[in-house]
């Protein structure tokens, strides 16, 4: 952890770009199979499934990320409603109208990570869930702007903390985005909220690349851990969204390699 952030080379960014392109083909095939009635489950299926056929390998299968002491069992994250990240998908959970599911998925190919997650809305959603799906988009959308060299990551966080509080929202605490390359979770972290901002600053530097991935809930900034180890759920059961993209600095400014 005390070796700094890595700079990337374009060669590397190109490599970082294809897991990346894995990982969004594989995320565009999920949003259009998420239907009430389908599994969480089900979507870990056609995840692997469509990973495989990409000849990408799922980077968080069996893989222990640095804030967690066992390794992950599956390959994505299907957060659920008021599951705000690292939901465990399950057989017996049903999707069903009016869901707000989250995937989130990475792919590791030729030595290189790419992330990215999406927030499905399933069928007809309330007019509240529909205001948090806009101001986590928003949120990513202003961020990737915020990744030129040059730039502060605060300015960054208080772009996603501050978009949150404009469509009165609430950026969840603990939880963000990361430096990614050669490994699925490098340095830096990058905070959604302003109280997770560390003294020392970070300027950004051509080469880095990060994962920006607001994560928000409706009613509240706290979480908890679920029984199962691994899922994180709002702390008053409100619902939450996240989107994620990998993006490179570059000499052009922010380049986001997890679109299609
Ligand atoms: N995109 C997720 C994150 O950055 C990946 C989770 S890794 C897992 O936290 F192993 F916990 F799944
Ligand atoms: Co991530």
């Amino acid at each position: 952890m005390k070796r700094g952030i890595e700079l990337y080379s374009a060669k590397e960014i190109e490599k970082i770009r294809r897991a990346c392109q894995i990982v969004a083909e594989v995320l565009s095939i999920v949003a259009e199979s998420v239907k009430p009635g389908i599994s969480a489950w089900d979507i870990e299926m056609i995840a692997r499934e469509e990973a495989k056929k990409r000849g990408g390998k799922p980077a968080f299968l069996n893989y222990r990320p640095p804030f967690a002491p066992d390794p992950y069992p599956a390959a994505t994250c299907v957060s659920i409603n008021d599951e705000v990240v690292h939901g465990l998908p399950k057989k017996e959970r049903l999707i069903k109208e009016g869901d707000l599911v989250s995937v989130d998925f990475g792919v590791i190919i030729d030595g290189y990570a790419g992330d990215s997650a999406i927030t499905v809305a399933v069928g007809e959603i309330d007019e509240d869930k529909k205001r948090l799906m806009e101001a986590t988009k928003v949120a990513l959308d202003r961020a990737v702007n915020e990744a030129y060299a040059g730039n502060w990551l605060s300015r960054l966080v208080e772009t996603i903390h501050s978009t949150a509080e404009e469509y009165g929202v609430f950026p969840v605490q603990k939880y963000g985005g990361h430096g990614i390359g050669k490994k699925v979770h490098e340095e830096p972290f990058v905070p959604n909220n302003r109280k997770d901002l560390h003294k020392k600053d970070v300027k950004f530097k051509r080469g880095m690349v990060i994962a920006i991935e607001p994560m928000f809930a409706l009613g509240t900034e706290n979480t908890y851990h679920d029984g199962d180890g691994w899922t994180v759920k709002t702390s008053d059961g409100s619902p939450s969204a996240h989107f994620e993209h990998t993006v490179a600095i570059t000499k052009e400014g922010p380049l986001v390699l997890t679109e299609l």
